[in-house]
């Protein structure tokens, strides 16, 4: 049986500080990277949702031994490729494409055959990305039809590449850079933009990585072999579960909220640079850099008068998991809003292009659509009265919180089904709503 909540009222005005989740990202990578550091690594404010525990399960079935102290993760690793794999294991990456791909380029050296599998929605994802470089290094990788299951034998005879990663993917990037820390010799990645969290974990390890920024493309080089020591990480809140709080807040009356400590490193802040210039005055305050990584607050106020933007496509990779919630702020905007080239958002969780658009027509709003280009006709008085069911979305969590955040901001009676999909990036996602005033059954 799924379950569902029920939404039958707006929120009223708020003034509050929150915390949200931690970033989903930079857990998978704390713990993946603690795995192959030399000694016990401890990592803080861990986010305890599906993904990152697959995660723990995945590096445990490798060998690699974890405890929980007084909320501390302590991973125990032995440096590179210190597994220790027993015969015929199945990792079993659920719902997570990170996870999925990065522990991919984990396996590049294992001497043991090791089964990928993950959930309905995981499995009907394409791996080609990921295939294609990896089999480059020399690794032998079997799936039907570049989708999971994947079998992964791992060879020692690497060879270092030099690859051009074409589609702004984090997930491709990062798991070419962990399969080059097994290989010897220089890898080298001509990789268009996306978030940079693995680069600048290695970098503030004091791992050979060298990044040279371009404008459209960074060129990553990393030397192979080099062992990295232990470390310690304390994981800042997640933009990308921010992201839906800040709408709340924006499209809701007289209010204000202020979420703490957030992860603001520059490849995530496409969010905040659209909403900005649709009119939101979102603000950060009291910014530091830990591990290379900045972190903030994040400062917002309900706005009256959105404005609709022709959104520049280099931002799409910043703001690449937001489009959903950034796709309702125009459905309020004065005017015609304009994205261009989102085909990466039907290859996510669900096809969230195509999902996105039938939830603008669902809540009345007029969208066009020319391949992978869209104009949305924003109406500023748009207010919902009917009753709205969501389901069949394939659990994806973000439709769920978009579909919450709708409900709660243009009113409306709404039945929405998998509640569970929240434990995907944000369990406390229900329970931070319910504290500022949401009326949720
Ligand atoms: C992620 C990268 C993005 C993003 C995903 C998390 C990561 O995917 O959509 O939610 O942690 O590397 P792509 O790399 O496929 O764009």
């Amino acid at each position: 049986m799924t379950k569902h909540i029920l939404i039958n009222n707006k929120i009223e005005n708020f003034n509050e500080r929150i915390i949200v989740g931690p970033d989903k990202s930079i857990s998978i990578r704390s713990i993946l990277l603690a795995s192959q550091a030399v000694g016990t690594s401890k990592i803080s404010n861990l986010l305890e949702s599906e993904d990152v525990i697959n995660t723990l399960k995945a590096i445990k079935l490798l060998g690699i031994n974890y405890k929980k102290y007084n909320k501390v993760y302590h991973i125990e690793g032995f440096g590179l490729n210190g597994f220790n794999i027993k015969k015929n294991i199945t990792i079993n990456a659920g719902n997570s494409g990170t996870l999925a791909r990065l522990i991919l380029g984990m396996l590049v050296k294992s001497k043991t055959k090791v089964r990928l599998i993950g959930d309905k929605s995981l499995s009907k994802r394409d791996f080609s990305r990921v295939i294609k470089p990896l089999k480059l290094f020399g690794v032998n990788i079997k799936s039907k039809n570049n989708c999971l299951p994947i079998e992964i034998t791992g060879t020692n005879f690497l060879r270092p590449i030099t690859y051009n990663e074409n589609i702004g993917s984090a997930q491709v990037k990062s798991c070419i850079i962990l399969s080059s820390l097994n290989t010897p010799g220089t890898t080298i990645i001509n990789s268009k933009k996306s978030r940079n969290h693995t680069e600048l974990m290695l970098k503030s390890f004091k791992y050979p990585i060298k990044i040279q920024k371009g404008k459209k493309f960074d060129k990553i080089s990393v030397e192979g072999l080099r062992q990295f020591k232990a470390f310690k990480y304390n994981v800042p809140g997640d933009i990308s579960s921010a992201a839906f709080f800040i709408v709340l807040t924006l499209l809701s009356r007289k209010s204000k909220m202020i979420i703490k400590n957030v992860n603001i490193n520059p490849s995530r802040m496409g969010i905040l640079t659209i909403l900005n210039k649709m009119g939101a005055q979102i603000k950060i305050k009291n910014n530091y850099v830990y591990n290379g990584e900045k972190v903030g607050d994040i400062h917002v106020k309900s706005v009256k008068n959105l404005s609709s933007i022709n959104c520049p496509s280099n931002l799409n990779s910043s703001a690449i998991d937001e489009f959903l919630i950034i796709f309702l702020v125009s459905a309020k905007a004065k005017g015609i809003s304009k994205f261009r080239d989102l085909g990466e958002m039907n290859k996510k969780e669900s096809k969230r292009l195509d999902l996105g658009i039938k939830f603008l027509k669902l809540i009345g709003i007029k969208v066009e659509r020319n391949k992978d280009n869209i104009k949305i006709y924003g109406k500023p008085n748009l207010f919902l009265k009917d009753n709205f069911e969501m389901k069949n979305f394939l659990k994806d969590h973000r439709i769920f919180f978009l579909s919450c955040i709708t409900a709660l901001t243009l009113g409306g009676k709404w039945k929405i089904h998998d509640k569970d999909a929240i434990n995907t990036s944000f369990p406390n996602f229900i329970k931070i709503l319910k504290r500022i005033g949401a009326k949720i059954n």
